[in-house]
């Protein structure tokens, strides 16, 4: 069975929204550390981590040897009507790490679910449906998540359990707030903030749910403290603050645990996902125990924080703290960020390098202009994979090339990615068509 044949029949039996990458998909067959290997025997080192869901790597035996000792018990499954040593175990790290006093944690499949369980509480608690979001946002694919998420690639309905408005992000490349000089953005958004609650709400809004980095959006963040200047005006109205840190948790940034901490406010709720179980079907969200109460029916998910996921939840949190990973995510990201901003000055076609730790992003534009170019970014993506390297892609309008992987990158390693990417940039820039 070639990869032809086995894409042919990816075609015919699986919807076509489901997108792939490469105009040549890859069919990944083994995996050991950062690197992958496909059905052709290539291998690659892994910029992207199963879009930051491998977050430790490949074959890692501490994660390999709890999740095979669970499945050795005989017990894969047992559903939360019986209790979960394991799933208990991690939810009391859970609740310590996030920083927010008296936590409970819920745990669920997926960012999604995670995402829909925060705003059941937070509208519950708050007795309200009205919901604050941001544009360019993207919080998963159930009703409620895709009714939050600001960006119209991933909106598949218009249909809304919620009342929503929304918010500028304050991103510094996009967006009215762009304009602005960036000492004066903060304050930009909260005037926005006060005018959106002003204009298009009822005033009894149940929360405000944003990404510290935006994801899918492309790696864009707002300027570090605006969460906190939000949440002083949230305050004043007792609305909610939920941090998606479905992609930025865990360390990514290097600089904190969670992307809420770089803005120096603590939300009420914070949703996680992806990387927590290395590949683990693993997500849920934690908050302060009065809102997480806020549930006045039996609600519970069959599969959520099952034995073997939150097996592999302690091992990857467990790994994650003994090898001091976020510190490894600060010191490799910025051999990645400062090598790709030293290599890439200069080129017109390359807007920014941005992003904090592991989670980097590069934009690019026709040269001279501020327009996106998608087209460059689809040559930029393939040619690091011809040159050895998986990537990511993004942003509203697709031309954001995304790195994000596992946090156990070494200085080796990302000096060897960084190599192929400023090749792959530098060889399709020289081919870009002025605007
Ligand atoms: C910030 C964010 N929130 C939520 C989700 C949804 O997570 P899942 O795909 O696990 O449902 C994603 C997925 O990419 C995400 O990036």
């Amino acid at each position: 069975m070639t990869t032809d044949d086995l894409l042919a029949r990816h075609r015919a039996v699986l919807p076509s929204w489901m997108p792939l990458y490469y105009a040549e998909p890859i069919e990944l067959v083994s995996g050991s550390g950062r690197r992958v290997t496909d059905a052709q025997g290539r291998t690659y080192l892994d910029f992207f981590g199963g879009v930051l869901t491998n977050m430790i790597g490949y074959d890692i035996p501490e994660i390999r040897d709890a999740v095979e000792r669970q499945i050795r018990t005989g017990i894969v499954h047992t559903s939360t009507i019986y209790l979960i040593r394991q799933q208990i175990e991690l939810a009391e790290k859970i609740a310590r790490l996030s920083g927010i006093p008296d936590a409970r944690v819920f745990f669920t499949n997926s960012g999604t679910e995670a995402n829909e369980a925060a705003l059941l509480v937070a509208t519950n608690h708050r007795r309200s449906h009205q919901i604050l979001a941001v544009r360019n946002s993207y919080h998963g694919r159930s009703y409620a998540a895709m009714g939050v998420t600001g960006n119209r690639n991933w909106s598949a309905s218009g249909l809304n359990p919620l009342q929503v408005a929304w918010l500028h992000s304050g991103e510094r490349l996009r967006g009215l707030l762009s304009r602005l000089p960036e000492s004066d953005r903060i304050e930009a958004a909260v005037e926005d903030l006060r005018e959106v609650l002003a204009t298009q709400t009822a005033g009894d809004v149940a929360c405000l749910i944003a990404e510290p980095i935006q994801g899918v959006g492309g790696f864009v963040a707002p300027p570090d403290g605006l969460f906190a200047a939000w949440k002083k005006v949230l305050d004043e109205h007792g609305i909610l603050l939920i941090s998606d840190e479905v992609q930025t948790g865990w360390g990514r940034t290097g600089e904190h645990f969670w992307g809420y901490q770089a803005h120096g406010v603590t939300p009420d709720l914070l949703t996680f996902a992806k990387g927590v179980g290395n590949g683990f079907a693993l997500a849920g969200v934690v908050g302060r125990a009065d809102v997480l109460e806020s549930v006045s029916a039996i609600s519970f998910s069959t599969f959520g924080g099952n034995p073997v996921s939150t097996a592999a939840g302690n091992a990857v949190l467990d790994y994650l703290r003994d090898h001091d990973l976020q510190a490894n995510a600060a010191r490799v990201g910025a051999i990645l960020a400062d090598g790709l901003r030293a290599a890439l000055a200069g080129l017109d076609c390359v807007a920014e390098v941005r992003g904090k730790g592991l989670m980097l992003g590069v934009e690019f534009v026709r040269p001279g202009t501020a327009e996106p170019d998608p087209a460059l970014t689809a040559r930029v993506f393939e040619a690091c994979r011809a040159g050895g390297l998986l990537a990511g892609k993004g942003g509203l309008h697709g031309n954001v090339l995304r790195m994000g992987p596992p946090l156990t990158l070494t200085e080796d390693e990302a000096r060897e990615g960084l190599a192929i990417l400023v090749e792959a940039i530098r060889s399709c820039a020289a081919e870009a068509v002025p605007a």
